[in-house]
């Protein structure tokens, strides 16, 4: 077969089924299509699937974070704590409160957050940690919260990739303190866009409504009051529709994943690219959701730069991604201080990391094609 008569093979696709599509056309017709009956349902199950616990649904995984940071007192003069690996909106969402972020280099193996580094990041004025899961994977939630506990930090997780996930057995939302989820179309469980905010009273729950939308509380038929800041982060019944359609099948998506996941080690054990020295993830297929699949270049060892290396991908009908580069050196926040050199870890990952295409409607076989793909431009372009 000729490259030309492969299809193209996307880094990320949803899978949305015949039914939940028509369950999109009768919520068009039902004459009720934004925030109603298809979020309360949305709600419900969310909070089913997180051990019962208290879910409101928003309008972004970013509106999430933010409200989250508020229900948490989280304001001007505090301090976060957060990765410099992960989506700029996990810290933007700091500023975005009126506090300031403060980066802790990730452990270059799994990624994440190195715990040792966010203890020593913690001083007097840290409110709250903010940990990402990146591409699915926990960090060590048990150490974590001890340091929450030790230092009385609120921890607001940025669950957004790990939808599915689970931490000694518990699904991530069942446990812990504020956890956000995103259901961005790129996420393991979509509602095109949208998110939701697991929280740990009704109280908690009040306030998420509230600064959902505009800080309203209604009673009886005309009673209206307004007595926090609140904005417009309501999701609509269409997209909540399509999160519960999606629902139903997360178990499949997740162990499709980590099937796929298997896959990509398989195929890349002894290959050019392992000789090569190409970084691969953890090997974790207890708790992560296989969000995504991302590999390192090393980049000192190959003749073509990490976006001639995508060219190169892209020639061969094969779509890539980069997630993500080190949020410290956005111009945003150099001009806020940070500078090259702060969290070398972070930076190298952030210059040298490649997404490879994984989503639930993949086959082994596009797994051999993508890992094919990738030997082969180590073995051309690889030095020595
Ligand atoms: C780690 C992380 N945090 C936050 C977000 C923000 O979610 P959203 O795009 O739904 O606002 C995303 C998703 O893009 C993400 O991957």
């Amino acid at each position: 077969m000729t490259q030309s008569s492969v299809a193209f093979l996307p880094f990320v696709r949803p899978e949305i089924d015949e039914e939940t599509i028509q369950g999109v056309v009768d919520v068009l017709r039902s004459g009720w299509i934004t925030t109603g009956p298809q979020n309360q349902a949305f709600e419900a199950a969310l909070s089913g699937f997180c051990g019962g616990r208290p879910v409101r649904t928003f309008n972004s995984g970013t509106a999430t974070l933010e409200i989250g940071l508020r229900i948490a007192g989280v304001g001007p003069g505090d301090e976060v704590i957060t990765t410099p690996a992960s989506w700029v909106s996990t810290s933007n969402v700091i500023y975005e409160v009126g506090a300031t972020p403060v980066f802790a280099d990730i452990d270059p193996i799994t990624r994440n957050l190195d715990l040792d580094k966010l203890e020593a990041a913690i001083t007097p004025r840290t409110k709250a940690i903010i940990p990402v899961y990146l591409a699915g994977l926990p960090v060590d939630m048990d150490r974590l919260y001890a340091i929450a506990r030790q230092h009385k930090l609120r921890v607001i997780e940025d669950a957004a990739q790990a939808f599915g996930s689970t931490w000694n057995g518990k699904r991530i939302g069942a446990i812990g303190d504020i956890v956000s989820f995103s259901f961005h179309a790129n996420k393991n469980l979509t509602s095109i866009e949208g998110g939701a905010l697991v929280l740990n009273d009704e109280a908690e729950a009040v306030l998420a409504q509230k600064y959902r939308l505009q800080g309203i509380t209604r009673t009886g038929f005309d009673g209206m009051d307004c007595d926090v800041l609140g904005g417009k982060y309501n999701l609509t019944d269409v997209a909540a529709r399509v999160g519960l359609g999606q629902l139903r099948h997360i178990e499949r998506f997740t162990e499709q994943r980590r099937k796929l996941a298997r896959a990509y080690f398989a195929h890349f054990e002894g290959g050019a690219a392992a000789k090569l020295g190409v970084g691969l993830p953890v090997a974790d297929f207890t708790n992560g959701n296989w969000h995504m699949f991302q590999i390192t270049l090393p980049l000192e060892k190959l003749a073509v730069s990490r976006a001639q290396f995508m060219e190169q991908l892209k020639e061969r009908g094969i779509g890539s991604g980069v997630h993500y580069p080190a949020i410290h050196l956005f111009t945003l926040y150099r001009e806020r201080g940070f500078k090259p050199g702060m969290f070398p870890h972070a930076e190298r990952f952030g210059a040298t990391t490649v997404t490879l295409p994984l989503f639930t409607q993949m086959t082994e076989d596009d797994v051999a094609r993508v890992c094919r793909a990738v030997n082969e431009i180590c073995e051309q372009y690889g030095k020595g």
